[in-house]
């Protein structure tokens, strides 16, 4: 079964400008710190057609708006590791 997880991370002006650069480089700290790499597949896109809600990351199916640097590490835990009550949406 493959269980790897796959991230998009608009890179499109809109979501680049309100935080995404930043949000790649904790993406990838947070791999690293949890040795998640050879499971989880990193991209960029350029973009997510809600350029308002931004910045915007996609995770398999599911994209989480407005995240702002505060509240990725709770969406990365809960989605990536199964940590429950932590973040927003
Ligand atoms: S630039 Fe990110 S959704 Fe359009």
């Amino acid at each position: 079964m493959d269980d790897s997880i796959r991230i998009v991370v608009c890179m499109g002006s809109s979501c680049f400008v309100r935080g995404n650069e930043k949000n790649l480089e904790l993406i990838e700290k947070f791999l690293e710190k949890h040795v998640l790499a050879a499971r989880v597949l990193v991209s960029g896109s350029l973009c997510e057609c809600c350029c308002g809600q931004g910045p915007n990351i996609r995770i398999n199916d599911k994209v989480f708006h407005a995240v702002s640097r505060e509240k990725l590490p709770g969406i990365l835990e809960r989605e990536l590791l199964g940590v429950k009550g932590k973040g927003g949406s």
